[in-house]
């Protein structure tokens, strides 16, 4: 199997600076080694060239919406990179950055597929412009790309080829007031914490895996590093108590590459300046191995 690493350095989506060093941070945590472990080629294309906040007016974009443009130039540069990837017959590991990214990341996969989406996150990132508390568009991704909300008139948001019912959010703890509204009247599948207390994780994966591979040509899958405990995971910048353990999260990788459905991978919310000795970036490319297939014998 071939992996082309796309680095996509941005913060514009998040509401702390530093999440734009993820990409370097996750590389210098060994990736390139961990996924020869699993057995794949990575070939390595760099960063995407992402215009620098500092050179940018720093309160650019609606308040609801920050950084809208800035985050619309970043997901469609992305989109293209993860489209020709999936065209040269490789598939795209996308190193972020904040989670708005994941906007680019569904864009560009199902361009010319039907797609499923896993989402593993400890938020529901189904805010809208209209709904969100902070205007962080890293907490809108979902909405965005599922035509949900009025972004200011961005045309981007909407990936051509995911239906609801073939989404589903895997771990969730921390969900807005009408984040919870929005997500009950959607058709996409949320599992939270409390399901994977009772169920276990094996059971919901499964599940999550069934409603994104349903009908579809392949699976993008989203993982959030806040998904797991901070105790794990302390780099990511909305930390949220009560998260998947290391084993939770290992098992849950090494589903998604049982199931053979995935199409595309994207590790996002790494801070290193927030982190401790780089151990989130460390985690991710452990986490990025297993959904890879790497097995202990
Ligand atoms: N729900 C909060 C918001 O919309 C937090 C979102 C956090 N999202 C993330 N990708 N870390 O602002
Ligand atoms: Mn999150
Ligand atoms: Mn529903
Ligand atoms: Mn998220």
């Amino acid at each position: 199997k071939s992996v082309r690493i796309i680095g996509t350095p941005t913060d514009y989506g998040a509401n702390r600076r530093g999440v734009d060093m993820g990409p370097s941070a996750i590389r210098y945590g060994g990736l390139t080694k961990q996924l020869e472990a699993a057995d794949v080629s990575p070939s390595d294309a760099g960063d995407l060239t992402v215009p620098h906040l500092a050179t940018r007016d720093a309160d650019a974009g609606a308040a609801n919406a920050k950084h809208i443009n800035e985050v619309e130039e970043v997901t469609t540069t992305l989109a293209d990179a993860v489209s020709d990837a999936i065209s040269d017959g490789v598939t795209p590991l996308v190193l972020g950055g904040d989670h708005s990214i994941a906007i680019g990341s569904m864009v560009g996969s199902a361009r010319d597929a039907d797609i499923g989406v896993v989402w593993f996150d400890a938020h529901g990132d189904f805010n809208t412009p209209e709904t969100s508390p902070s205007g962080n568009v890293h907490g809108m991704p979902l909405a965005a790309a599922l035509g949900i909300g009025d972004f200011e008139g961005v045309k981007w948001a909407n990936a051509p080829r995911l239906k609801e019912e073939n989404v589903a959010i895997v771990g969730l703890r921390d969900v807005d007031e009408n984040e919870t509204a929005a997500i009950h009247d959607s058709d996409v599948t949320a599992y939270t914490m409390s399901d994977i207390d009772e169920r276990g994780i094996t059971d919901v994966t499964l599940d999550a895996l069934d409603v994104a591979t349903s009908g579809t040509d392949g699976v993008h899958v989203s993982l959030d590093l806040d998904w797991l405990d901070p105790r794990e995971a302390p780099g990511v910048g909305t930390p949220v108590r009560g998260g998947a353990t290391y084993r939770e999260a290992h098992t849950a990788m090494e589903l998604v590459a049982e199931s053979g459905a995935m199409r595309s991978l994207e590790l996002v919310e790494v801070n290193p300046i927030l982190d401790e000795h780089n151990e989130t970036a460390t985690l991710a490319t452990e986490l990025a191995a297993s959904a890879f297939g790497k097995r202990i014998l």
